[in-house]
């Protein structure tokens, strides 16, 4: 059974040829990723196995039923780079639900961690031996409000690791699940009441730049914003304004709405085009990384396990629990 899989890098390939070894399964690693340029190079494959940053609009999908393939596996658990209203009959797409939430709510506090105690300054001054500690005052999470937004796999997660920080938890969602150390309110509330705000829901219609001047607006002064789920729910031009207008303290970016083009790839020694995100990796009180949160090795070896499984169900006509459906 032949696979063709898009946007592949070094740690994919270390996971994924240990859980296909002993199976039909045969992956042909492609390092550019799915999109109407490459969709070709999917022609005599069975299935194809895509990622966050792979753009599978209309015309990929139209190309992939054309050359006979059958499903798309995703090694990711959000969908927003899919057209699923299109896919619906035409081909099949199963994802990796979860793999591990506490990957991303631990890189979400290592991240936030980092900005209030300064770590990103000290780290370099400390390299050219400057041990000194003027502007590296930080302040305790002990007692202050975090607010989170999706209480899923991930924010039940960081709520966890909040609660052992002794901080007063509140949480919006659209779905009240139970929690005795979460209090639920109303978004606006949340806003209005957070020292610091995390972003754990999918992206959506609904939540496209939710955080937005008007949101932002409602803001503690000094709030730092945590986004470790998609780039577009942050409206980034009306983060640094927030930013400039020291509104927003700090901001901790594992996702960007512009990533596509850039994350996942080094441009060290190339002059990048992209003015908003440079400004923002300017910027003293900004943390950027580079969709890296879901990159532990027991969330590799999870996507890589879970996805060969998808192949399986979905290369023999199974039911397949992790199916996306419009
Ligand atoms: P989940 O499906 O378990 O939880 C999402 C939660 O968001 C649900 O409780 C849902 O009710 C809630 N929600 C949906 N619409 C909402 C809205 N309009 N307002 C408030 N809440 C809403 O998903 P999980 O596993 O917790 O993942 C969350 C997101 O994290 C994913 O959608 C994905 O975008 C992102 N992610 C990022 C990774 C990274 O490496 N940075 C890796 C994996 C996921």
């Amino acid at each position: 059974m032949k696979i063709a899989f898009f946007d592949a890098k070094q740690y994919d390939k270390q996971s994924f040829d240990m859980y296909t070894k002993g199976t039909d399964i045969s992956l042909k690693y492609y390092e550019t990723k799915l999109s109407c340029d490459t969709v070709e190079l999917a022609k005599g494959s069975d299935g194809v196995c895509a990622f966050v940053n792979d753009n599978i609009n209309k015309k990929v999908i139209d190309a992939l039923v054309e050359y006979g393939v059958k499903f798309i596996v995703m090694r990711c658990a959000g969908y927003n780079n899919i057209d699923i209203k299109y896919a619906k009959g035409k081909i099949r797409i199963a994802r990796v639900p979860a793999y591990s939430p506490y990957s991303i709510a631990e890189h979400a506090m290592a991240m936030l961690l980092c900005s209030v105690r300064r770590i990103h300054k000290a780290f370099i001054r400390t390299k050219d031996f400057n041990f000194s500690l003027n502007g590296l005052k930080g302040f305790d999470l002990n007692g202050k409000t975090v607010g989170i937004i999706g209480m899923g796999k991930i924010g039940k997660a960081f709520s966890d690791i909040c609660h052992g920080f002794n901080m007063n938890i509140l949480a919006y969602d659209k779905i009240y699940t139970y929690s005795n150390s979460v209090k639920y309110i109303e978004i606006d509330e949340l806003f209005k009441k957070s020292d610091i705000i995390s972003l754990h829901c999918p992206l959506t219609e609904e939540t496209r730049h939710l955080i937005n001047n008007q949101s932002i607006s409602m803001m503690k002064n000094g709030v730092i914003i945590i986004n470790t789920s998609r780039g577009a729910l942050i409206n980034t031009e009306h983060l640094i304004e927030g930013i400039k207008s020291r509104k927003i303290g700090a901001a901790c970016l594992d996702v960007y709405e512009e990533e596509s083009e850039l994350f996942f790839e080094d441009f060290s020694g190339h002059i990048v085009e992209d003015d908003i995100l440079t400004r923002l990796i300017s910027m003293p009180n900004v943390i950027v990384t580079s969709h890296q949160a879901y990159l532990t090795e027991e969330a590799l070896n999870n996507i890589a396990e879970t996805t060969v499984k998808n192949i399986m169900l979905l290369a023999s006509e199974k039911d397949c629990e992790n199916e996306i459906k419009a």
